[in-house]
C-alpha cells in the first residue's frame, strides 16, 4: 500500500474512561500519543461511572487534541483527515469525542472518518510491527468483547467466533472485584497471580463444541462458588494461587479456540489485541502455543494494548485510503459490531 504524499491522520478516542488524541503518519508511525486516563478517579466507585466519564471527557478533549498536534509538530491545517471512535462504547463518552471531531471537521473542511474501536485495537499491531500485513487472525480481547477476527485486508474483517455471554475481561474484572482487588481488576489480578500455582484450583470447562465461540459466564460462576464455599466453611482462598489458576484457565480457552481457528483456516499468523492482551498469563500461553503449533505471533506493546488514539488514527488511515468519508450527521453507535 503506497502513496506519494505522507498522510497525516488525527485520531480521537473517548469510548470509555480514557480521553486520547494522536497524530499518526501513513497509518504506521506515531508522531504523538496523548492519553488522559480517568482510571484513578473511577477507582473510588469500583468501576466507570458513565455520566462522570462523559463530563471528564468534556474537560480533557480539547487539551488532549492541542497537545497531540503540538507534540507531533503539525497544525490542524496539515492534517489530512480526522478519525474518531464512534462505537462501541458508552454513548455519552463516545459523543464527546465525536462532537469534538465533527466540530473540527466543520470548521476546517477536513474529512471525518468514523472508526470502530475494535478495528482500532487490531490496528495497534500495525503501529508496533512495520512488517505486518493482512491476512491474519486476530484475537480481540477487551473489557466488553472477546472475538476471533479474520483480518482479510486492512479494512475487511470477518468474525469467526465470539463470546455468547461475558467477555473474558468482564470475567476477570468481576472476580477481581469480588476478591477485593479493586478496579481496574485486570491489571491487579495479573499482578496478584504472579508466581502462583496455575494448577492449584480447577474451573469448569466452557463446554462449547464444534464452534469457535466462547462462553465465560459459567467459569465466572464457578469461581464465585469456590469463593463462597470457602467463606461458608470459614476458610480463605489463596489469592496468589487462585488468581494464577483462574487466569491460566481463561488464557487456555482463548488459546484453544484461536489455534482451532488457525487450523480451520490454514492461517498461521496470529495477532492479539485489546486490553486483556496485556495479560501476562495470556501472553505466556500464546507464546507456548506459537512454538507448539508453529504460529507467527504478534502482540502490541503494553501501552498500545489498552485504549489509545494512535490505534484509531491508524484504522482511520486505512479507511481513508479505502475512500471512507462520513457525514457530519454520523452518530455514536454504542453497540457497533465489527465487519459491518
Ligand atoms: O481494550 P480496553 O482498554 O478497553 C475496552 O475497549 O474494553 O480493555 C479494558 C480491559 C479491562 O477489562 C481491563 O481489566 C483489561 O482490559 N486489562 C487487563 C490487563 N490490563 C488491562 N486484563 C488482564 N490483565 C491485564 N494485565
Amino acid at each position: 500500500m503506497e502513496q506519494n504524499k505522507d498522510i497525516l491522520i488525527l485520531g480521537i478516542e473517548s469510548s470509555c474512561d480514557e480521553t486520547a488524541a494522536s497524530v499518526v503518519k501513513n497509518g504506521r508511525e506515531i508522531l504523538s500519543d496523548i492519553i488522559a486516563s480517568q482510571a484513578d478517579f473511577h477507582e473510588q466507585y469500583g468501576g466507570v461511572v458513565p455520566e462522570l466519564a462523559s463530563r471528564m471527557h468534556v474537560d480533557a478533549i480539547y487539551p488532549c487534541i492541542d497537545s497531540a498536534l503540538k507534540e507531533a509538530g503539525v497544525t490542524l491545517e496539515q492534517i489530512d483527515g480526522i478519525a474518531v471512535t464512534y462505537g462501541p462504547g458508552l454513548v455519552g463518552a463516545l459523543l464527546v469525542g465525536l462532537s469534538a471531531a465533527k466540530g473540527l471537521c466543520a470548521s476546517t473542511g477536513k474529512p471525518l472518518i468514523g472508526v470502530n474501536h475494535l478495528h482500532g485495537h487490531i490496528c495497534a499491531n500495525y503501529l508496533c510491527f512495520p512488517e505486518l500485513e493482512p491476512e491474519f487472525l486476530c484475537l480481540c480481547v477487551s473489557g466488553g468483547n472477546t472475538q476471533i477476527v479474520h483480518v482479510k485486508s486492512y479494512t475487511e474483517l470477518e468474525i469467526l467466533g465470539k463470546t455468547r455471554d461475558d467477555a473474558a475481561g468482564e470475567a476477570i474484572d468481576k472476580i477481581a472485584r469480588v476478591i477485593g482487588l479493586g478496579y481496574p481488576g485486570g491489571p491487579k489480578m495479573d499482578k496478584a497471580g504472579q508466581g502462583g500455582d496455575t494448577g492449584a484450583y480447577e474451573f469448569a470447562g466452557s463446554h462449547m463444541k464444534d464452534t469457535l465461540d466462547f462462553s465465560f459466564s459459567g467459569i465466572k460462576t464457578n469461581a464465585l462458588n469456590i469463593i463462597n464455599q470457602a467463606k461458608q466453611k470459614g476458610e480463605t482462598i489463596d489469592i496468589k494461587d487462585f488468581t494464577a489458576s483462574y487466569q491460566h484457565h481463561i488464557a487456555n480457552i482463548l488459546v484453544n479456540n484461536t489455534v482451532k481457528a488457525s487450523e480451520q483456516t490454514g492461517i498461521k499468523t496470529i495477532c492479539l489485541a485489546g486490553g486483556v492482551s496485556a495479560n501476562s498469563f495470556l501472553r505466556k500461553a500464546f507464546d507456548e502455543a506459537s512454538v507448539s503449533h508453529d504460529l507467527k505471533l504478534y502482540y502490541p506493546n503494553l501501552r498500545l494494548c489498552t485504549d489509545n488514539a494512535a490505534m484509531i488514527a491508524s484504522a482511520g488511515y486505512f479507511e481513508y485510503l479505502k475512500g471512507r468519508r462520513d457525514e457530519l450527521s454520523l452518530n455514536a453507535s454504542p453497540s457497533l459490531k465489527l465487519g459491518r
